[in-house]
């Protein structure tokens, strides 16, 4: 059964790639072709959806390819659209949450859909951090703290779109000195590559002209039984850490590292989220709505080890998570409230997807136990995520 609808599947590629000669998708390269392909998997949003201008800046979309996985990005927060991988029965299946236009990125009210948030992603106590003696003033989008980069961030700007090749798109951003309250002229750059067997590799690298404080992550928002079904609470987890950073009230960590043992956050053997996410006799569950926590990962930068594993109940499909970060945030999406249209004319309802944020830990430059996030003059700045998807059958 599987052994045909894989042929399917394959036969499907290959005509979608019979009938879009170019696969790297770009501005330049408007042609009819490649929208017919995109209909073909009925999953892909039409690239002139995503063909604008804003900030005077062309909008476009890029869609990589690698074997049996699809990702489709936009340079509009350099965001990932839809990422295509086969179910237990070879059928493909988006399980990133989006928007099928780069409209509702850019107009809607922010989620963060599929980007890449900075300059810090996560949260800054009271949006102020010290730096070199000098203070430094943020907005507080997220009141009364700074969260993922301020009110445009990363996340809604334009970023330059280089395509490499079938299977890798870079794309860069000159954060000026000073934007967003932030010091220095940052030159970002995320790569993206669909590697073989279904991998999707994200590398991010920046420098700077000052020192400045910088935390990028990617914010993609993952439903396994695919974007747009029910809730995420019966996918099982497993989190290969310790400890995690509580917070306060208003998500802010304490300073302390905590041990997971004994509490709903002790994700060290696979456990359903939906277990334990209620369970608000834990202040720390309570504090976050549920889980959004940042976890310290006992991978300690080791790209070779797990990092996280989500096991999906419907679909088959299980991602695994290897980063250099030090950090984890994990967030089930507490903030969902079904009032965005996604990909399908689905709705984003409570919970019906999760984050998994490889990251130095919130509000570093203001906690002095953390491994820091600064970034000086002649410094690179270099880390890499990769999601792994396979399946159970
Ligand atoms: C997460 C954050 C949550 C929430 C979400 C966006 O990264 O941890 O608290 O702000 O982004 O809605």
């Amino acid at each position: 059964m599987h052994i045909k609808n894989n042929i399917f599947f394959i036969l499907l590629i290959a005509f979608a790639a019979c009938q879009n000669n170019s696969t790297m998708n770009n501005t330049s390269n408007t042609d009819s072709t490649k929208n017919d392909a995109d209909t073909t998997t009925q999953l892909i949003p039409s690239a002139k959806d995503f063909q604008s201008t804003i900030d005077e800046k062309q909008t476009d979309l890029y869609v990589l390819k690698n074997g049996n996985m699809q990702v489709a990005i936009t340079n509009y927060g350099a965001r990932i659209v839809s990422i295509i991988v086969p179910d237990k029965n070879g059928n493909p299946t988006d399980v990133s949450v989006g928007y099928d236009a780069v409209k509702p990125y850019s107009e809607g009210g922010d989620t963060y859909f599929g980007a890449i948030v900075g300059r810090y992603g996560n949260r800054i106590a009271k949006g102020k951090f010290k730096l070199d003696e000098k203070e430094y003033t943020l907005a507080t989008n997220n009141a009364p703290n700074h969260l993922h980069g301020g009110n445009k961030g990363f996340s809604r700007v334009v970023w330059d779109a280089q395509p490499q090749n079938d299977s890798t798109l870079i794309l860069t951003y000159l954060s000026k000195d000073g934007e967003e309250g932030y010091p220095g002229n940052l030159t970002s750059k995320v790569i993206y590559t669909v590697l073989s067997n279904n991998k999707l590799k994200i590398d991010y690298e920046a420098t700077t002209d000052k020192n400045t404080v910088l935390n990028l992550t990617n914010h993609t928002y993952f439903n396994l039984n695919g974007q747009g079904s029910e809730t995420i609470l019966n996918h099982a987890v497993m989190i290969n850490a310790d400890r995690y950073t509580p917070v306060d009230s208003t998500l802010i960590p304490t300073g302390k590292f905590e041990a997971v043992k004994g509490t709903p956050l002790d994700f060290r053997t696979p456990t359903a989220i939906g277990i334990r996410v209620n369970d608000t006799s834990n202040q720390q569950v309570k504090f976050g709505h549920g889980y959004d926590h940042n976890f310290v990962l006992n991978t300690k930068g080791n790209l070779n080890e797990k990092a996280a594993e989500v096991i999906s109940d419907q679909s088959g499909i299980v991602m695994d998570v290897y980063t250099k970060e030090p950090g984890l945030q994990f967030y089930v999406g507490n903030f969902m409230n079904g009032s965005h249209t996604i990909k399908g004319g689905k709705k984003d309802d409570y919970r019906t997807a999760f984050c998994m944020e490889t990251q130095h830990y919130p509000d570093s430059p203001n906690q002095p136990n953390f491994p820091t996030t600064e970034l000086k003059p002649g410094q690179q700045y270099q880390t890499t995520t990769i999601y792994a998807f396979t399946v159970n059958r």
